[in-house]
């Protein structure tokens, strides 16, 4: 069976999640999409590390060089985090004709425009669905079965932490920093989790999905940001006595004359709507456009698996564009 190789920059818990993916599913792929995907060289910092996921070691290495070099390697999977060097890494590996698959909302929202073009340039395709809501093919669809439509509004919950944090907060008057504690136990957070919890890393994902929806790009700094660290017992307390939930919204409107308005922040959402239910780590895309109404994508945003979800199948949508 011919065999299509990738290139994993990165180990931890999405890139664990993604090979995790491959291998348990390997054989279930293979038969449907009559090609085999095989890990061959995979990023880490240590090779020592401890990991959850079991990775031989023979694919292992330190050095970025030997998988952005090897003429061998087709698909490229970063997973780093942060913005550099995974910037420049995907952009390396574009100009010597691989294709990639990132997770990395950061890099890519802070970078669209530059990325966008390398992969049109060296016409290859650069694929972004784990970026935004983990497992919920929200992007793809809006590039697909969506692009008949007029857009007027995407919104949503896309931050599994801080939803979490929202949520357990709400059910249980938990405390602030022990369901955060909790959430990073879980592999939600992030490393460090400003970025979450101060709104930036919807800022990222809501970059990314207006300039998709909307076809504009706007630089995550620019989008009017506010998170969830001056919430208090008390605010989420008044927001359940009037039958609504503070959440964080990314939201990108486009107004009756033309104006996209934007913006993060929390926001207190009535019982009846549909993002009233969407708690926990679930995250849910909120779309309308002219023709099919209002639609929402509901699912699970972070996450090893869920997250490995969305890159295997941008994998997969690139080896059916390109080798079948
Ligand atoms: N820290 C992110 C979240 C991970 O909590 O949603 C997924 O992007």
């Amino acid at each position: 069976m011919e065999q299509v190789n990738i290139g994993l920059l990165g180990v931890g818990n999405v890139g664990g999640g993604t090979f995790q993916i491959l291998k348990n599913n390997h054989d279930i792929i293979s038969g449907r999409i009559g090609i085999e995907i095989n890990v061959k060289k995979a990023l880490t910092y240590s090779l020592n590390e401890e990991r959850k996921i079991e990775i031989p070691l023979d694919i292992l290495t330190t050095n970025a060089d030997e998988i952005l070099g090897d003429s061998d390697i087709d698909i490229i999977v970063e997973v780093l985090g942060g913005i550099e060097p995974a910037t420049s890494y995907m952009i390396q590996a574009m100009k010597s004709g691989k294709h990639v698959v990132t997770a990395n909302k950061a890099a890519v929202a802070a970078n669209y425009e530059k990325l966008m073009a390398t992969a049109k340039e060296n016409n290859v395709m650069l694929l972004t669905e784990a970026c935004v809501g983990g497992a919920i093919p929200a992007l793809t669809s809006i590039k697909t079965a969506l692009q008949g439509n007029r857009f007027y509004e995407v919104s949503g919950i896309l931050n599994g932490t801080t939803n979490y944090i929202m949520s357990k907060m709400y059910d249980d008057g938990s405390a602030y920093e022990d369901v955060l504690k909790e959430a990073q136990a879980k592999g939600f957070a992030e490393a460090n989790p400003t970025d979450d919890v101060m709104g930036y890393d919807v800022a990222n994902k809501l970059s990314i999905l207006m300039a998709l929806t909307f076809g504009k790009y706007v630089s995550p700094k620019d989008i009017p940001t506010v998170g969830i660290t001056n919430i208090t017992k008390d605010d989420i307390e008044l927001a359940k006595a009037n039958n609504t939930k503070i959440k964080l919204i990314g939201s990108a409107v486009l107004s009756e004359t033309g104006e996209l308005g934007y913006s993060v922040k929390p926001v207190k959402i009535n019982c009846d709507h549909p993002l009233f239910n969407v708690d926990n780590e679930f995250n849910a895309v909120y779309i309308k456009g002219d023709a099919f109404g209002e639609l929402m994508y509901y699912g699970k945003g972070a996450g090893a698996l869920p997250t490995g979800s969305a890159i295997v199948g941008d994998i997969i949508s690139i080896i059916n564009n390109i080798w079948r």
